[in-house]
């Protein structure tokens, strides 16, 4: 059965162990991070780690008394919640070097869209891909934050922006997560740019995606959420709210690319139709992180894109730990703002160019990733009754994590 259609995950109440408990896995010598308080790293150490039937049933301070169908001494590594890349575009045809290029030369990212580069060059190379040719490319890029101790990956479509393509891009996510040991949720992109087919009439395009494709994609299950690039290059705020309201009525869940390269109130938006995430957010207002707080809306920065743009504004970050607003890290992973496949490096940048701690950092890629995906309850830090989506790492601490950059930790999931 894929993970869309799996009943609502209810954490078990598995603090009174039975007396007869076996555990499947029992971990021995294990420092662990739980990642379950807000104000620290919930360390453990040396302590002992539990799992049944896939779910986390206990955590203790010394080794439970309970037999074990297999025993892992884990020689003081640590173990931490399977780290979360909560937005990423990791499905397209070709790359956009060249732009790279063109950018170092001079032109900005918002020229380069307005010439028909950007977004809509990537829309061409996915346009003409195979779904074998983007699930083999995709594949790869997967493989390596696999590699980095990610176990869950959203994914966005948006470079097919016309409904077969959209669809092409939205089955290889499905069957990635069915070929490879991670949980993906998948996300639609529709409104990312206008199609050529739609030039100078981006109202008629905002409507094939509210009234043809998101019908399609609720009723196929494709996508559990809704994007939407709200910019002066991408799409209004009327727009925008049109699409969440489409959305909404198919019982799709809504999130946002707000603020990346203008105000346009878009978070304020996300966080009226109570959304999962506003993303990226350079250009937020004080007035949009008040709304967002009042609605739990996560802010979900993206070092990745601010490093590779040039930007010099920094999102608010200090009013949105002031409002008690959550912060996620992800890697944005694109052809055309960040094309990085570390998350490890956006834990690194996060610090270094956002000032953010090593704490947030990695609550930014555990537990406040899991929230913008609307997954907290389920998994992203080490509590009974979660599900066990848990790595080991070979650190001496969970901070060497932000710390260390260009390097690779050795680590080994347990999912
Ligand atoms: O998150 N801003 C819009 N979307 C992507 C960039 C996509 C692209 O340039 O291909 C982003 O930065
Ligand atoms: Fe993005």
């Amino acid at each position: 059965m894929s993970q869309l259609e799996t009943k609502p995950f209810t954490p078990l109440n598995l603090d009174q162990l039975p007396n007869n408990t076996v555990f499947d896995t029992l971990l021995i010598n294990v420092n662990i991070a739980t990642m379950a308080d807000t104000n620290s790293f919930g360390i453990i150490n040396n302590g002992s780690l539990g799992i049944i039937d896939g779910i986390i049933a206990y955590i203790g301070e010394v080794n439970s008394q309970y037999p074990a169908k297999e025993t892992v001494n884990a020689n003081g590594q640590w173990i931490l919640p399977g780290l979360i890349d909560c937005h990423t575009h990791l499905i397209y045809g070709g790359n956009r070097a060249n732009e790279f290029e063109m950018r170092l030369n001079g032109a900005t990212y918002e020229e380069i869209a307005k010439a028909g580069g950007g977004i809509i060059s990537s829309v061409t190379a996915t346009r003409d891909a195979s779904p074998q040719e983007l699930f083999d490319s995709a594949s790869k890029r997967l493989e390596c934050l696999i590699e980095e101790g990610v176990t869950t990956i959203e994914i966005k479509s948006g470079y097919g922006l016309d409904l077969e393509t959209e669809l092409k891009m939205l089955r290889v996510a499905n069957k990635l997560r069915e070929e490879f040991p991670i949980r993906v949720i998948p996300t639609f992109l529709g409104a990312h740019a206008l199609p050529p087919e739609y030039q100078d009439n981006s109202d008629g395009y905002i409507d094939l995606v509210c009234d043809e494709m998101i019908p399609v994609i609720a009723n196929e299950k494709l996508a559990t959420s809704v994007d939407v690039f709200c910019e002066n290059i991408g799409f209004s705020y009327e727009q925008t709210e049109k699409v969440f309201r489409a959305a909404k009525a198919h019982g799709l869940k809504v999130k946002l690319h707000a603020e990346q390269l203008s105000d346009q109130s878009g978070a304020a938006l996300v966080a009226q139709y109570n959304g999962l995430s506003a993303d990226h957010l350079e250009y937020l207002s004080q007035a949009s992180i008040e709304q967002m707080a009042k609605a739990g809306t996560v802010a979900t920065l993206l070092p990745g894109a601010f490093y590779f743009l040039r930007e010099t504004k920094l999102p608010p970050i200090q009013a949105l730990r002031d409002a008690g607003v959550p912060i996620a890290i992800a890697t944005d992973h694109n052809p055309g703002t960040s094309p990085c496949l570390s998350i490890i490096l956006m834990m690194n940048m996060a610090c270094t160019l956002f000032k953010m701690t090593p704490l947030e950092s990695l609550q930014g890629v555990t537990i406040n990733a899991a929230k913008a995906l609307g997954l907290d309850k389920e998994i992203g830090s080490i509590e009974i009754g979660k599900k066990a989506e848990l790595v080991l790492w070979d650190i001496e601490h969970p901070n060497q994590l932000s710390y260390q950059f260009g390097t690779s930790f050795k680590n080994e999931a347990l999912t």
